[in-house]
């Protein structure tokens, strides 16, 4: 019996490929949530599935007592996609930011600003389910019930400028947000914020960390979302799709932050184990191979096209479409429920997410095709007709 932490929809899904899901019954739905976020290159890619099981036949762990090629290799590919200094590797997303809270205290602690304790964070946030990444999450539902939660976090209100120019005090170690937030419905940082905050951290001592675990590996049309926002932070965490699948959490750090950490200072068993690093390799090489950035980016136009089409026949149902790339959510009138509408469009045969503010999300594979793309609209324009 698995413990009851997730409202688990009732179908049993066996298997897929591409961006179906396939279910115990030989049922397809088009998977246009992906794992959440995860499967950018969709499911039993065989470049991933290939590399899996040559990495699993040769090494499957050995611990980061000692060197190994794929955990290596896999960090010298994001540093030099990134141009950031070092990576740390864990198992998710939760674990990453939890490097990058740690990584920020220790580096002020090391400067000899005992001090410098706080971590900021935004409005809206989510960063994880484990104690300093919820203490830095915004959302009273995932706190309740946990409390004490670690001291030392304080909260700003998300793509407020001005509000981060009283927020950010000499207390503050580092800086947290998410270029695009997920948990709360789907809001895009615009530019100004994310200049604004690396201007700020940079004149008053603390750390810039970007939470890219579900919006980074090119969800948004490019590697890193904050290639899009004129503004390159101290520290980017990743996860979900990293691996395509396979667990894997990853905190790089560029030259300033990553002296904050000695050997010692942190650690992961599984961190960086052998089959998801050579999984994450084969995921970036394939990612080159099929120029999923430009794919992304137009199969994100031809996808916000129709969903504003969708929106804009039925006005009373549903908001206009935002986000970036293939991170897109709509927001659903009250007093119609995402939830339901969530099931109605799985009865339908499309797999969507939801998120907060009543939003439907979408996060399918990087790798959907224009004609998946329209199948899903038509599918959720189906779905909702029922909704008056
Ligand atoms: C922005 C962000 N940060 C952190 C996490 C936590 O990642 P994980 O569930 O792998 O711990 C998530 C998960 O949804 C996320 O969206």
């Amino acid at each position: 019996m698995l413990l009851d932490t997730y409202k688990r929809a009732p179908i049993t899904i066996v298997a897929g490929e591409g961006c179906e899901l396939i279910d115990d019954r030989g049922r397809r739905y088009l998977d246009c949530i992906g794992g959440i976020a995860v499967c950018a290159l969709g499911h039993a890619h065989p470049a991933i599935a290939q590399a899996v099981a040559t990495q699993a036949q040769r090494l499957v762990h050995a611990s980061n007592l000692y060197q190994h090629q794929p955990s290596e290799q896999l960090a010298r590919e994001l540093v030099r996609r990134s141009a950031m200094s070092a990576v740390f590797f864990c198992n998710s997303g939760t674990e990453a930011n939890e490097a990058a809270i740690k990584l920020a205290r220790k580096w002020a602690y090391r400067r000899g600003e005992e001090n410098r304790r706080t971590i900021l964070a935004c409005t809206g946030s989510f960063h994880g389910r484990t104690f300093g990444a919820l203490a830095a999450t915004d959302n009273p539902a995932y706190r309740e019930g946990f409390e004490p939660l670690p001291a030392g976090f304080a909260f700003t209100l998300f793509n407020d400028a001005a509000a981060l120019e009283e927020a950010i005090t000499p207390q503050v170690a580092a800086f947290i947000v998410e270029p695009v937030q997920g948990e709360s419905g789907v809001h895009v940082a615009t530019a100004e914020f994310l200049q604004t905050a690396r201007r700020l951290c940079d004149e008053r001592g603390a750390l810039l960390i970007f939470d890219e675990v579900q919006c980074g590996m090119g969800r948004t049309g490019s590697l890193f979302a904050f290639e899009q926002a004129g503004s390159r932070p101290d520290i980017v965490t990743l996860a979900k799709a990293l691996a395509n699948g396979l667990p894997i959490g990853a905190m790089l750090a560029n030259e300033r932050a990553a002296g904050g950490f000695a050997p010692g200072d942190h650690g992961s068993t599984f961190g960086g184990s052998p089959v998801p690093c050579a999984a994450a390799l084969a995921h970036l090489r394939v990612r080159d191979e099929l120029d999923l950035d430009a794919r992304v980016r137009e199969r994100s136009a031809q996808l916000f096209a129709a969903l504003s089409e969708l929106a804009h026949s039925r006005p009373e149902l549903l908001g206009e479409p935002r986000g970036r790339g293939l991170l897109i959510g709509l927001t659903l009138q009250a007093p119609h429920e995402a939830g339901a509408a969530v099931a109605s469009a799985r009865e339908c045969g499309l797999l969507i997410g939801s998120a907060g503010g009543n939003t439907l999300r979408l996060a399918p594979p990087l790798i959907l095709s224009e004609v998946e793309a329209s199948r899903a609209v038509s599918l959720l324009g189906r779905s909702l007709e029922q909704f008056n």
